[in-house]
């Protein structure tokens, strides 16, 4: 954390690993993702896909006594870490539920994206990103739910997952870390995530709205949502996932054709013709050997380490960096660094998760919602990287369009570095979708420096620069 800022920002990474991985060999965030939308199309896992709202109320008696733990949660210095100007703490908040799973902070994603470091070849060392996002705010990093990465439960039962308990958990673990770190309890405070944390980052947003509510007092001071080729609604993403194969010379405009004429996207669908089998079937031939999270992306080749570190760059993203960050991380000091792991669980830090069971619950559309922050006068930015094949920028486009919102400011490009950044429209109730060009699924390993200058205009909520000029 950075203290010179104000705001202080929560982020949600790899937030889609953990989801139905287990009979899938290694784990990537695309398999996660395609095996969920397909279990929920078929209904094979007898997902639970009714709109969320429901939430057990918590109140004083959810939080914890703190004091002391934040000492103990400083991060002296992390192994092989350059010099830095910022504070940073890591550490388990144990939380009491019926069953008392822990969360634990700090993440993989943070070493690929966003965070103030990247790892070297070597899986040892790391190296500065300067285009960190606590450039413009306090940034924590938690990994949720119960099972990913660190954090974990002594309760096998914890590791059946689902939203509404992901919700209530990751309330529970703010709840208690305001208390260990008090000194940020009425700072603004936002939400951002990418991929399915376009369902985690709504659904804590809005059981921080219903306490407030029910409390009648700002218990948590917040501002506002940032999410990025997010899952936002089921049939819209499906829909843009094959109109953007369609239109990126991947899948055979015939395909796809067939797909939109056969397939039945819409939430209560519970078969699909065999047209349909066949069309999906041929379009999972057509992108098997592709990173559909960067579709021009290079794949990793080699998934050994280098004795010595290769030349790295933060603009240039290294395809083999889960191999670096995973050596990085299981390594036992880096650990001890990061007051992790204390228990000594039984299975190594990966970067999806292999430990999560079941998925019980996943709404179908998130967009009520989004409707209630905006009726709520939170701010509300959606942006997406535009070379994503998972959730690419046409399902977030045709999600939004379910809206139907009135445009505030038309569709423009705006700009960083002389450049364009992206582009974006404004719309009515403080909703701004924004792109950003030439960005996969994870839009600050790609596009560093327009990821930052996207998050700082949305924590001061100023527009995006429509010149080059400034
Ligand atoms: C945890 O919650 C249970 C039931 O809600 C309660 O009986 C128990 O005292 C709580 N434990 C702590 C340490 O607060
Ligand atoms: C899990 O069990 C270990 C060993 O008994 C204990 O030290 C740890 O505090 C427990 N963790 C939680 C979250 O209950
Ligand atoms: C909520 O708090 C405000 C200001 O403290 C007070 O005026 C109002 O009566 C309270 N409303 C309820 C329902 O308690
Ligand atoms: C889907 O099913 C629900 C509950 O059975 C029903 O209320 C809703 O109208 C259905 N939606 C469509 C689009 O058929
Ligand atoms: C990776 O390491 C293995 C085992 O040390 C070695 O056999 C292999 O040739 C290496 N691959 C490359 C591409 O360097
Ligand atoms: C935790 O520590 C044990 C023992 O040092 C190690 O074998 C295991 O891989 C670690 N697991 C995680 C998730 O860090
Ligand atoms: C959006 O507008 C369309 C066409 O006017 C209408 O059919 C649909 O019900 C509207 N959707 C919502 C969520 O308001
Ligand atoms: C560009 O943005 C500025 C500041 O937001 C605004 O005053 C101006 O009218 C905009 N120009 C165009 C061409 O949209």
């Amino acid at each position: 954390m950075k203290q010179k800022a104000s705001l202080f920002l929560i982020f949600f990474l790899c937030a889609s690993c953990q989801l139905f991985t287990q009979s899938y060999g290694k784990k990537t965030q695309a398999e996660a993702l395609r095996h969920l939308y397909k279990a929920k199309l078929h209904k094979k896992g007898s997902i639970d896909a009714r709109h969320f709202e429901g939430f057990p109320f918590r109140d004083e008696s959810s939080v914890l006594p703190q004091a002391g733990l934040k000492e103990k949660d400083k991060v002296e210095k992390l192994p092989g870490q350059p010099p830095i100007d910022f504070d940073q703490y890591s550490g388990y908040v144990t939380i009491n539920q019926t069953a008392g799973p822990g969360c634990s902070s700090l993440a993989y994603g943070a070493m690929e994206e966003l965070g103030p470091f990247r790892v070297h070849s070597d899986g040892k060392t790391l190296y500065r990103n300067k285009y960190s996002w606590n450039n413009a705010a306090n940034v924590l990093f938690l990994e949720s739910p119960t099972g990913v990465g660190f954090s974990y439960s002594n309760t096998s039962s914890d590791y059946y997952g689902g939203d509404r308990k992901t919700a209530d958990d990751n309330y529970l673990f703010i709840l208690n870390w305001f208390e260990r770190f008090p000194e940020y309890k009425d700072r603004d405070f936002y939400i951002s995530g990418e991929s399915y944390a376009g369902h985690y980052v709504p659904q804590l947003a809005h059981n921080i709205l219903q306490h407030n509510h029910m409390a009648n007092a700002t218990v948590i001071n917040l501002k506002g949502i940032m999410i990025g080729n997010a899952a936002i609604n089921d049939e819209t993403d499906l829909k843009g996932m094959y109109d953007y194969f369609g239109t990126h010379a991947i899948a055979s405009p015939r395909t796809i054709q067939d797909i939109q004429k056969y397939c039945d996207f819409s939430p209560n669908a519970t078969t699909q013709p065999t047209q349909c089998e066949q069309a999906s079937s041929q379009v999972n031939r057509d992108i098997d050997y592709l990173n559909i999270y960067n579709i021009y992306a290079p794949l990793c080749l080699s998934s050994n380490l280098t004795s010595k570190p290769k030349k790295a760059s933060i603009m240039n993203f290294d395809p083999c960096s889960d191999n670096y960050v995973i050596a990085y991380m299981n390594s036992p000091n880096v650990q001890v660094a990061l007051h992790a792991n204390v228990t000594r669980l039984s299975y190594d830090w990966q970067p999806c998760s292999d430990v999560i069971m079941g998925w019980e619950d996943s709404p179908s559309t998130v967009i009520p919602l989004l409707r209630e922050f905006m009726a709520n006068g939170l701010r509300v930015w959606i942006f997406s990287g535009d070379i994503d094949g998972r959730i690419p920028v046409t399902s977030t486009m045709y999600s939004i369009n379910e809206m139907n919102l009135s445009v505030k400011t038309l569709w423009h490009p705006w700009f960083v570095g002389g450049e364009v950044g992206g582009y974006t429209e404004v719309y009515e109730g403080d909703l701004t979708f924004a792109t950003v060009r030439g960005a996969g699924h994870q839009v600050s390993s790609y596009q560093p420096l327009r990821a930052l200058s996207l998050v700082m205009h949305f924590l001061t909520g100023t527009s995006l620069p429509n010149t080059s000029r400034y």
